[in-house]
């Protein structure tokens, strides 16, 4: 339905409604706490929401809601983050940083609609995805759920995985809402620590952790979740300058702000801004969210607010008006289940994880190793997670988060790495022996074992990593270096002398600088259903590498952060007992191909490059091309470089494309202290090349005026 009529519709809807109906709208009720009755007590009172219901409980709930006096439909969320990962059956993607690694935004898009095909087969209408924080601080829990540190990369990310999940129009029954969370800059809360205060100013705001968020809006995002955190002190659930005045007014955001969970209540419990529940439910609606995740005292609290004259109704008016709006659009009111056509776990979505998979294999380091020459019959696969599925899936799969259970194996298909290698292994004729070497969390260890495997074998692929237990929400580290006896198993592999190709299967980047010494390095991230089987590819030579990393690698704990953006240094950034750089950088990844950058020149006045690569190696590969930017000198310190544009570029064996990439001025923008976007005119230089380091970029210098 077009927006204009759903808006009439709601206001219609909005003026034959109760007081006690408006707020009921604006309360989400999770499924899972209160359990079946109190959810049906809630449903029957015309609560708006509910989350973490699958199937048949939902529909139960439906028919609650329907049968009520205005037969309002509920609207069902759940976190569908790489995949519809709460139901036992479906397809599941890799994490959204290993998605990142393809640097192709038609990925995201695919696992975008192929999640909505079997949310909405489930029936339920909404996702709690994309997350557009960025992983700057890899110490924090969630770096996996992020598309990386970079804003432009996640901006195109967001944009695209918005329209796979929503499709063309909000009521297409085989698409569902997106949810771009978590606004705004909860990926860099001090020390990492999960959800704890972001020391930032607005100007940093702008600068950094809005424009994921902007490119989501444009893309026409339906919903925005509220991070738990503050900014400067100031809790986002009561932000809003940054919920309603930058949201609204600024990017033009139209659809409904979700809190997220328990906010509301944690104003008084946890962050001590609100004496009591009512304040906190006056304070949270008025700031501009429009339905209350979780904090269900929330709907008691503001009637009596109402009642007492510390609340207006025009606020609950207008968050409800939002939620009908939305409603309607979607035409929920016709139907309030989804006819989807689409079946969970079918080949077709199979198939397309299978195909993220491969795109997100990352090779960072091979002296030749890759692909395994014909000479290595017998390979060694050890390691904690070559064959754990669990460490495989990572985070938000039905047996991790929020409904935790971690013995409990995913049901197939699924392909670890030992069984991927196992499989081509034998398409190859090569014998695979595998040995776990020791466990992830340090409880057990039999490096011995494990070495005398080894020893028949020609060489090693040694898959290190962390596990479920390592991440997610209250789960940053303080150290980033491998766990339990990872390391030492390395060291004894590698006193072997064979051949050693080390894999990081894990869900953020950890300091693997023992194992950088390796003949070849693969960071997989979480692959999820087919990141083994991808692995295993690549490793044989089936598969070409090419993906490239959207975060940088630090080298020691102590290093971070090390995003590639920084801003220059007198002292070139470095410690004194450790280099500059970071152990792998942002942008980098390497092809069984080699690939030739020529030819940079840049118009200023068209603000159009271009740029030749060739593929000068022995196989079709894809290169990918980052084109960054440095303003030579600016009013406020700039970036030393800043992504302005990517593409992918398939090239058979001696082919030579032309690449051309056009910006718009805003590209050369920047914040200045008034936190005005400007473009200010002087020297640029724009660097192009496969990835952020300098001896990768070919320069060239251009004056905007
Ligand atoms: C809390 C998390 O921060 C958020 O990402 C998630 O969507 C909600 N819980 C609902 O599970």
């Amino acid at each position: 339905m077009n927006r204009q009529t759903a808006i009439q519709k709601a206001k219609t809807l909005l003026a034959q409604m109760t007081t006690e109906e408006k707020v009921a709208q604006m309360v989400q009720v999770p499924y899972t706490y209160v359990g079946r009755e109190e959810a049906l007590r809630w449903a029957k009172l015309g609560a708006g929401s509910f989350l973490h219901v699958l199937g048949e409980d939902a529909q139960e709930i439906q028919e609650a809601a329907l049968n009520t006096r205005l037969h309002i439909p509920v609207i069902f969320g759940i976190d569908a983050i790489h995949g519809h990962g709460l139901n036992p059956h479906a397809t599941i993607f890799p994490s959204q940083l290993a998605t990142a690694c393809s640097w192709n935004p038609e990925t995201a898009r695919i696992m975008g609609e192929v999640t909505a095909h079997e949310v909405s087969a489930d029936g339920l209408h909404w996702t709690f995805s994309p997350v557009l924080c960025l992983a700057r601080d890899p110490r924090w829990g969630r770096v996996d759920e992020t598309f990386g540190e970079d804003p432009m990369l996640a901006g195109e990310m967001a944009a695209a995985i918005v329209k796979g999940y929503q499709g063309d129009d909000l009521a297409d029954p085989d698409h569902i809402l997106a949810c771009a969370k978590h606004y705004l800059g909860y990926g860099e809360a001090t020390g990492a620590r999960d959800a704890y205060d972001t020391e930032c100013t607005e100007r940093k705001v702008r600068e950094v952790f809005l424009p994921p968020f902007k490119k989501a809006v444009e893309a026409g995002c339906a919903t925005i979740m509220t991070a738990y955190g503050s900014i400067d002190g100031l809790p986002l659930t009561i932000h809003r300058r940054i919920l309603h005045d930058i949201l609204r007014d600024e990017l033009g955001f139209t659809g409904f702000v979700v809190t997220d969970w328990d906010n509301a209540r944690s104003l008084v419990t946890r962050q001590f801004v609100k004496e009591t529940i009512e304040d906190a439910a006056v304070a949270a609606a008025t700031a501009g969210n429009d339905m209350i995740m979780t904090s269900v005292e929330f709907y008691d609290a503001m009637l009596a607010a109402l009642k007492n004259g510390t609340a207006d109704l025009s606020i609950v008016d207008e968050a409800v008006l939002h939620i009908l709006t939305i409603k309607y659009e979607m035409e929920l009111f016709e139907h309030p289940r989804k006819q989807a056509t689409h079946t969970i776990g079918c080949p077709e979505h199979l198939q397309a994880a299978l195909q993220a998979a491969r795109e997100s294999i990352t090779l960072v380091k091979n002296d030749g190793m890759l692909p395994l020459s014909e000479t290595v019959k017998t390979i060694a696969v050890i390691g904690p997670n070559a064959d754990d599925i669990r460490a495989q899936y990572g985070d938000w799969t039905y047996f991790s988060h929020p409904m935790p259970d971690p013995d409990h194996i995913p049901e197939r298909p699924y392909v670890t790495l030992k069984e991927g290698m196992e499989s081509l292994g034998a398409a190859h004729g090569v014998r695979i022996l595998y040995a776990e070497g020791c466990n992830i969390l340090g409880t057990r260890e039999n490096i011995s074992e494990a070495v005398q495997v080894a020893r028949q074998a020609d060489a090693i692929l040694l898959c290190v990593g962390d596990r479920i237990e390592q991440i997610g929400e209250g789960k940053d580290r303080a150290n980033l270096a491998l766990s339990g006896a990872q390391d030492a198993l390395f060291e004894a592999l590698s006193a072997l002398g064979l051949p050693i190709c080390t894999v990081l299967l894990s869900s953020k980047p950890l300091c693997i600088t023992k194992e950088a010494a390796s003949n070849a390095v693969i960071i997989a991230f979480n692959g999820g259903m087919f990141g083994g089987q991808a692995i295993a590819e690549a490793v044989f030579g089936d598969l070409n590498p090419s993906g490239h990393l959207p975060i940088s690698f630090p080298r020691h704990s102590g290093q971070v952060p090390v995003y590639y953006s920084q801003l220059p240094g007198w002292h070139d950034g470095a410690y004194c007992d450790l280099p500059s750089t970071p152990l792998y950088a942002f942008g980098e990844g390497l092809s069984f191909t080699t690939f030739a950058f020529s030819g940079l020149t840049f118009d200023p006045n068209t603000l159009s490059l271009t740029l030749k690569v060739s593929n000068t190696g022995s196989r079709s590969g894809i290169a990918v091309v980052q084109v960054y930017v440095r303003d030579l000198v600016s009013s406020i310190l700039t970036p030393v470089k800043r992504l302005i544009g990517f593409t992918r570029v398939p090239l058979e064996v001696n082919q030579t494309e032309t690449v051309q990439l056009s910006f718009s001025r805003s590209d050369f923008e920047l914040i200045n202290a008034n936190c005005e976007s400007v473009l200010e005119p002087g020297q640029f230089t724009i660097m192009a090349g496969p990835s952020s380091k300098d001896e990768d970029l070919l320069t060239c210098t251009f004056t905007l005026s």
